[in-house]
């Protein structure tokens, strides 16, 4: 094929595009100044794990496997296999391809995702020709023996559906009789450990995702891991390579996973910007409209309505963004950082 026949690929939008915001607003009469705009797009801990000066000696070695980041790891998810990620985006990504090399599934495999949930699992699925089945959580006992693999996202991003982990083993043990696989991204479920299937100690044809990049609020430094078999953590690693996750990103994570203060201050924190989040937008945006209905997690909340696209334009035209559900039927609030900022979204949820 030539260069010029190649088909224009598209992936899915994220939440974070500040800049871009900005930069459509900025030939407006009144452009709202740089410094004023809210970016409450993610659902990332806007106060997150402030990171210490790192070592020079960090940025100038490779990084060793051995550096103490799996034991933190260990101690903090409370297991034993283990593998670091370059965010748990990096085994969205490679999961499928491994599965389909090494022909871990049936002859035409179906891969169930529970939806509509974070896009990259479905697109990296569809990238490798898996055929997708959308399911909901309660059309999962109907449809599991028919499926290879089963997805989902727990707490889901961005409905909030939270599923019970004694459900969740059924389930496991529902696929492993057929040799199917579970997959839990579990990047939203630090605040409430005691809900994660990792507390139940039973690896078989399970894959566990997490992210340091949601409640430590360490996206940038693109750093998860995933909780499975030796196997399938020895597959990952091969096609990983090595020096996934660098030095300074690794420094900073088992700094972070063994800070114990600060993770259980921080769940106090997040508990009640929740609260707050969820009080300020029911107020403003469902007082008037009592069909609409919120969800979330303690990191964002998320508001269903119709015609979501206009209230997402009012907002973004003074200086708030946030995101707008793929479906248009929603819109996902993270939280603000500080008490301007609060003001700042009360003062515009006020005039819309
Ligand atoms: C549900 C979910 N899983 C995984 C990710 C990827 O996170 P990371 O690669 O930063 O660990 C995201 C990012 O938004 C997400 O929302």
């Amino acid at each position: 094929m030539k260069t010029k026949d190649l088909p224009l690929l598209t992936s899915p939008l994220h939440g974070g595009a500040l800049n871009q915001a900005i930069n459509k607003y900025k030939n407006d009469k009144n452009p709202v100044p740089e410094k004023q705009w809210l970016d409450l797009s993610t659902g990332i801990n806007p106060n997150g794990w402030s990171v210490p000066t790192i070592p020079a000696s960090v940025y100038n070695r490779l990084p060793e496997n051995d550096d103490g980041l799996i034991e933190a790891a260990q101690a903090y998810y409370q297991v034993s296999d283990i593998l670091p990620v370059a965010g748990s985006q990096e085994a969205i990504q490679l999961l499928p391809e491994i599965f389909q090399r090494y022909g871990l599934l049936s002859e035409n495999p179906r891969i169930g995702i529970i939806s509509p949930c974070y896009a990259e699992h479905e697109f990296q699925w569809q990238k490798h020709q898996f055929t997708i089945i959308h399911l909901s959580s309660d059309s999962v006992d109907e449809m599991i023996d028919t499926l290879d693999v089963l997805v989902l996202i727990n707490p889901n991003n961005p409905t909030g559906e939270l599923i019970d982990k004694a459900v969740i083993k059924q389930w496991q043990v529902r696929l492993a009789d057929h040799q199917a696989y579970l997959i839990i991204d579990e990047a939203f479920m630090d605040s409430t450990p005691q809900k994660s299937v990792l507390s139940v100690p039973d690896y078989e044809h399970r894959i566990v995702l997490r992210s340091v990049g949601k409640f430590f609020g360490l996206a940038g430094v693109r750093c998860g891991f995933v909780v499975a078999t030796q196997k399938i953590l020895s597959l990952l690693k091969y096609h990983q390579g090595p020096w996934s996750v660098s030095g300074p990103t690794r420094w900073v994570v088992t700094k972070a996973l063994r800070d114990k203060a600060w993770i259980d201050d921080n769940k106090k924190y997040l508990q009640s910007a929740s609260v707050r989040l969820e009080n300020l937008l029911q107020h403003y945006l469902m007082h008037e409209h009592p069909q609409r209905l919120l969800a979330g997690t303690l990191l964002f909340k998320t508001l269903f309505l119709e015609n979501a696209e206009c209230l997402y334009e009012q907002l973004e035209k003074r200086g708030v963004l946030v995101r707008l559900l793929d479906n248009k039927k929603g819109l996902r609030f993270g939280l603000p950082a500080s008490e301007n900022q609060w003001q700042r979204l009360e003062s515009v949820l006020d005039c819309i």
